[in-house]
């Protein structure tokens, strides 16, 4: 894709989806906004979360569907922070319409929705990305720095381990058909971490699922996303990975994400960390803090490849390595029996 915009401020946003969990929609406006682009309008069906957007950002263009927004603005990079299952449909309805996107993470919830989403891109010659943030965040950073630097040795095993023991909440995020299960909101996240630390291709993904105790009391019922969700990822290069996300764990594993190699052990925190050595009989233990996250390098790379042909860092297909890792997981975990990976 050629480079569409001579400045950055005429790339045009429009987001879609101003929820109040975490008001997302301004925070990607202002970041936006930081990087040169020009916030456009919004779109969102709450009329109580428009009212916020247009005080937020007075003047900017209100639509309640993004039906709306694409007849009645001239945005030219739609940002979507919905739902997890509306990811895919709202993305081909704007790359269809013409317009550069954005997607939130997860990307979409299966494989087959980021090949549909990723050929419709290329037919409309436009940009795709998704908004994995915490490719910077300052844990990852620190953990590449030192996996680089060989103090652990070659990496054998990454572990993810999230979550605790709790009723899952009432909002959206606790629908398995909403969500895609207990593995999407962080899994994708701590899985575009293990794929970068490893840099290696899947093999396959064996999934295990624990459904029922939780749905007798949660909003959800039947819906109600699992009590806990496990993945095993084999890798080209030999290392493995695990990933296990719950909500019935009564005494979760410290840290949540331990990475060991050959010499040592590298975990941690969402803001600290303990590199784990042997030196003879001795064991080191370093302690330190993860340096600050650079998140606005996401969206400033977002507007070099719009304005210069900069190379996108989180390419569409980068962002459907971690969702085919879930999707087999979700599938494996069905049917009983281990998945061969399949890139595109
Ligand atoms: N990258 C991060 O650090 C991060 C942090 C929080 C949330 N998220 C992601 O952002 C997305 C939204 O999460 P949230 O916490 O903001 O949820 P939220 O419930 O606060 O907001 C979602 C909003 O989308 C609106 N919406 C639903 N369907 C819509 C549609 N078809 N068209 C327009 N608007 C629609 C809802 O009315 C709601 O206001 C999710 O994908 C979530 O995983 C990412």
């Amino acid at each position: 894709m050629k480079p569409r915009f001579k400045q950055s401020k005429e790339i045009k946003v429009g987001v879609v989806g101003y929820g109040g969990a975490f008001n997302m929609g301004r925070a990607h406006l202002q970041d936006m906004q930081r990087a040169g682009m020009t916030p456009r309008a919004v779109a969102e069906p709450d009329a109580a979360r428009l009212a916020v957007a247009a005080k937020d950002f007075p003047g900017i263009q209100t639509f309640s569907s993004v039906t709306e927004m694409l007849a009645g603005s001239d945005v030219n990079l739609i940002v979507l922070i919905t739902p997890h299952n509306t990811h895919a449909p709202l993305a081909l309805q704007c790359l269809r319409a013409g317009r550069h996107v954005v997607c939130e993470k997860p990307f979409a919830i299966t494989t087959a929705e980021c090949d549909a989403m990723i050929a419709a891109a290329k037919k409309s010659g436009v940009m795709l990305s998704t908004y994995h943030n915490r490719h910077w965040d300052g844990s990852i950073l620190k953990a590449l720095e030192v996996v680089k630097s060989g103090v652990i040795g070659d990496v054998v095993r990454v572990e993810c381990h999230m979550g605790g023991w709790g009723k899952p909440g009432d909002w959206w995020r606790s629908s398995k058909s909403i969500s895609g299960g207990i593995l999407y909101d962080w899994g994708v996240h701590v899985l575009e971490y293990t794929l970068q630390l490893v840099g290696s291709e899947v093999t396959e993904v064996t999934g295990f699922a624990k459904r029922g105790f939780w749905a007798a009391q949660s909003k959800w019922g039947k819906d109600t996303i699992e009590d806990e969700g496990f993945a095993v990822v084999r890798f080209k290069s030999s290392a493995w990975a695990t990933l296990c996300i719950s909500q019935i764990d009564a005494n979760m594993k410290r840290g949540m994400v331990e990475v060991t190699g050959t010499k040592g052990t590298f975990l941690w925190e969402y803001d600290t960390h303990e590199i784990i050595v042997r030196d003879g009989d001795l064991t080191r233990v370093t302690k330190g803090r993860n340096p600050p996250t650079q998140w606005e390098k996401y969206y400033d790379n977002i507007a070099a490849h719009l304005t210069k042909g900069v190379p996108l860092v989180i390419t569409p297909e980068w962002a459907r390595r971690p969702i085919h890792i879930l999707d087999l997981a979700d599938r494996s975990a069905s049917e009983g029996r281990t998945l061969k990976a399949k890139y595109g």
